[in-house]
C-alpha cells in the first residue's frame, strides 16, 4: 500500500471541521484589522530562501526541499518549495509594486510549508501557517498591531491565555557588537559547547541562546557569560522603539514577558521579536513566531521597507483548541421515491439547508437507520406523503414525529 510520506499527514472528517473554523476566525479577524489575503506559489527560486532566511540558519542548510527541473531543453533553475512565507509575500511586494502604493501594505495568508524535520509531535515535514505581514511603518505602533492580531486570533479560538514572550535584537549594529561580544566571552568555551553549537559559533552565534542542551545551558549560566548575555545591549534608538512598544502592550493589556534569550531561528529579524508558547504542546511550545524585517525587503532587490510579521503553526493550533463537533446534516429524506426524494433534496439545498439521501433506494428502515446516526432530522416522504402532500418530520434525538403541511415550514 502506498502511504503518506513521513512528517505529512491527511486532514479530513471531524478534523476539517476544527481546520475550516480556525481559517473562518483567521479571515474574520485579520479583514477586521484591514489584512488582505494574498496566496502566493507554493515554490520560489531556491535563492530566495538562502538570501531572504539565510545560509546560516538550519532552515536554509538542513531542511528545505529543494529541486531542479528539467534536463538541456527545459528550465533547470533550482526550485524550492517555500519553508515558510515572509521571503515569498517579500517577492511578491516587489514584484508587484506594491511598495508604491500608500502605507501600511497588510497582508495575510494561510498555506502549507515545507520542512525536511525529523517529525515529531508538533513538527511535520508539511504543516500549514496562518501569518501576517505589514509593510510600511517603522514605528512601533506596527509591531503593536501585530501583536494585537495574533493575540485577537488567538483569543477568537479560545486561546486568549497565552502569553507574549517578547525581546528586541536592534538594529544591525547592535546585533553585530552583541554577536561579537557573545562570541568573544564564549571563546574559552568553545569545546565545550554542543556540535550544533560549534557550527553555530562561527555562522550565526546568537542562535547558540536557543540553544537547549544541558551543558550548552550550564556553560550560559556562568556569571561571566550571564552577564554579557543579559547585558542590555542595544542603543538608545532602539531601545526607545521597544519602551515604546511596551507601552502600546500595556495600555492594550495584552500580557507579555520579557525573554533576552529570545532571538528566532530566521535571519532577517531586527528589532522587535516574538514568540508565543504553549506548555501544552510539549517541547515544540511556540505556536506562533515572528518579529520585524526591517532589511529583508531592499535586501531582496526592493526599496527599503520597514515591516513586521508573524506565522502560526495551524496543526499546532489544532491539538491547543476544544474541537467542533462536525455539523450534522440538517434532513435526511427517508423515502421509496427516489425521483422525489432528489428534487426536493434540491429544493432544501437552495435555501441553505444541509440534506442528504440514500442514493442506493435501499429498504426503508436501512434508510432510517443511516438518518438517525448522522442527521437532526428524518424527513420521511413516503406514499401517503407524497399522494396526500405533507411531509413527516421525526426529530431524531427526541424521537417525536409531526406532520408538516407545508414546504416552507420545512425550511423555517
Ligand atoms: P517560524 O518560527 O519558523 O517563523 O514558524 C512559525 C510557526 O510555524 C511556529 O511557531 C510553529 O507554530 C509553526 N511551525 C514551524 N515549523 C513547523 C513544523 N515543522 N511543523 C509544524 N509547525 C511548524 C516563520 O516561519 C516566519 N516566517 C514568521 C514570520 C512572519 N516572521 C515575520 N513574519
Amino acid at each position: 500500500m502506498i502511504k503518506a510520506q513521513r512528517g505529512t499527514k491527511d486532514i479530513f472528517g471531524d478534523e476539517i471541521y476544527t481546520w475550516q473554523w480556525i481559517l473562518d476566525n483567521a479571515k474574520k479577524v485579520f479583514q477586521n484589522a484591514c489584512f488582505s489575503e494574498i496566496k502566493t506559489p507554493i515554490f520560489e527560486a531556491t535563492e530566495l530562501f538562502a538570501r531572504g532566511v539565510g545560509d546560516s540558519t538550519d532552515i536554509v542548510n538542513k531542511e528545505m526541499y529543494t529541486f531542479s527541473v528539467g534536463g538541456a531543453d527545459k528550465d533547470s533553475s533550482s526550485i524550492t518549495l517555500r519553508p515558510e512565507n515572509t521571503a515569498g509575500v517579500v517577492r511578491a511586494f516587489i514584484e508587484h509594486n506594491i511598495f508604491r502604493q500608500s502605507p501600511p501594505q497588510k497582508f495575510w495568508y494561510f498555506g502549507p510549508m515545507f520542512r525536511y524535520e525529523r517529525p515529531q509531535a508538533g513538527r511535520q515535514r508539511q504543516f500549514h501557517q496562518i501569518g501576517v505581514e505589514m509593510f510600511g511603518i517603522k514605528e512601533p505602533t506596527a509591531d503593536a498591531e501585530v501583536i494585537l492580531a495574533a493575540v485577537n486570533f488567538l483569543k477568537s479560538v479560545g486561546l486568549g491565555d497565552l502569553e507574549v514572550e517578547l525581546n528586541t535584537l536592534g538594529c544591525p549594529k547592535c546585533k553585530n557588537d552583541y554577536r561579537n561580544s557573545i562570541k568573544e566571552a564564549l571563546k574559552p568555551h568553545l569545546n565545550e559547547l554542543c556540535d550544533d553549537c560549534k557550527m553555530r559559533y562561527e555562522k550565526n552565534p546568537l542562535r547558540i541562546l536557543d540553544c537547549k542542551n544541558e551543558n550548552c545551558q550550564k556553560i550560559f549560566e556562568l556569571p561571566e557569560i550571564k552577564e554579557i548575555i543579559y547585558k542590555d545591549y542595544v542603543c538608545e534608538e532602539c531601545s526607545n522603539h521597544f519602551s515604546e512598544l511596551l507601552g502600546y502592550l500595556d495600555s492594550l493589556n495584552i500580557k507579555y514577558s520579557r525573554n533576552k534569550l529570545l532571538v528566532r531561528g530566521l535571519d532577517y529579524y531586527n528589532r522587535t521579536v516574538f514568540e508565543i508558547k504553549s506548555s501544552a504542546l510539549g517541547s515544540q511550545s511556540a505556536v506562533c513566531g515572528g518579529g520585524r524585517y526591517d532589511g529583508l525587503v531592499e535586501m531582496l532587490g526592493g526599496q527599503a521597507t520597514p515591516a513586521v510579521g508573524f506565522a502560526m503553526g495551524v496543526e499546532r493550533l489544532y491539538t491547543l483548541v476544544d474541537k467542533i463537533n462536525p455539523k450534522k446534516i440538517d434532513y435526511y429524506i427517508v423515502s421509496t421515491d427516489i425521483n422525489e426524494t432528489m428534487k426536493l433534496a434540491q429544493k432544501l439545498r437552495d435555501n441553505n439547508l444541509v440534506v442528504d439521501f440514500d442514493m442506493q433506494k435501499r429498504k426503508f428502515s436501512k434508510q432510517l437507520e443511516k438518518a438517525s446516526k448522522v442527521a437532526k432530522y428524518a424527513l420521511i416522504l413516503g406514499e401517503d406523503e407524497i399522494k396526500e402532500g405533507f411531509y413527516s418530520v421525526k426529530n431524531l434525538e427526541t424521537g417525536e414525529q409531526v406532520k408538516v403541511n407545508s414546504f416552507n415550514e420545512l425550511i423555517k
